[in-house]
């Protein structure tokens, strides 16, 4: 068994650098250590400059996500023992801007999640007095797979589209459509397919599949945009055949 194990942490400081950088950090080696741990370790112990994010070191916020030697991964929920012998090359999640050392720009991110319209839409309320919008197991089970999504972009930087076309709605974006587009409460599908069936929206996607694969919720992406594709067809088939109305 090895006492310690070296890190390559991608380093970039805008004020003294003008690219990305490598560092070697030597961690020791902990069998139960993730590498959020030995990352926290070098900023304890080695050097308190390196910048990242994470919170909840439990798989749930989902603001640790980095490549860790190439793919991307929760850092709080990937251990260090998977690589032994190292050396380990954390880097920034791949496709993001960075805005220093292993933390990437998030906006692009926040607008697409936004513009999806991800709230329920009514066409009518109904009104207080007659109660809640119930709703049974099987109907909560139709979009609760969706609803797990940490928004931690891992699927981002696994998607080699999105990689490609930076205007590309991506992964998450779509699932979380399909999250409200699933909800018996929601009455918008019609609005959000309006948006997504444009070229950015899901028809970007050539079903490489490699977002639900590297998704740490199961969440499964590429299968909320392979049901989107066949409802976008389905209405346009329908839009053809009555060209009356779109029901
Ligand atoms: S779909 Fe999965 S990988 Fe993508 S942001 Fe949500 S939890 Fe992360
Ligand atoms: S620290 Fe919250 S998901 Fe990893």
């Amino acid at each position: 068994m090895i006492d310690t194990i070296t890190l390559e942490v991608a380093r970039y400081r805008p004020e003294q650098e003008t690219e990305p950088t490598f560092e070697r950090f030597e961690v020791p080696f902990n069998k139960d250590w993730v590498v959020l741990d030995a990352l926290n370790y070098i900023k304890d112990r080695l050097d308190g400059s390196l910048s990242y994010r994470w919170s909840c070191r439990m798989g749930v916020c989902g603001s640790c996500g980095m490549m860790v030697n190439g793919e991307p991964k929760l850092t709080c929920a990937t251990f260090l023992s998977k690589y032994v012998p190292g050396p380990i090359r954390v880097e920034p999640l791949r496709y993001f801007p960075v805005v220093r050392d292993l933390a990437v720009e998030m906006t692009d991110f926040m607008d697409k999640l936004k513009s999806v319209k991800p709230w329920i839409i009514r066409q009518e309320e109904r009104p207080l007095s007659e109660g809640e919008y119930l709703q049974t197991p099987v109907q909560l089970d139709n979009y609760k797979q969706f609803s797990m999504c940490i928004n931690c972009m891992i699927c981002y930087a696994a998607c080699p589209v999105y990689g490609l076309d930076h205007h590309f709605i991506g992964p998450a974006a779509l699932a979380l459509a399909q999250r409200y587009n699933m909800d018996s409460r929601d009455q918008g599908t019609d609005e959000r397919l309006d948006l997504l069936s444009q070229h950015e929206g899901i028809w970007g996607c050539t079903f490489v599949g490699e977002c639900t694969k590297a998704c740490p919720k199961n969440v499964d992406p590429a299968g909320a945009i392979q049901q989107y594709k066949l409802k976008a067809a389905t209405e346009w088939f329908k839009s053809f055949l009555m060209p009356w109305g779109r029901k």
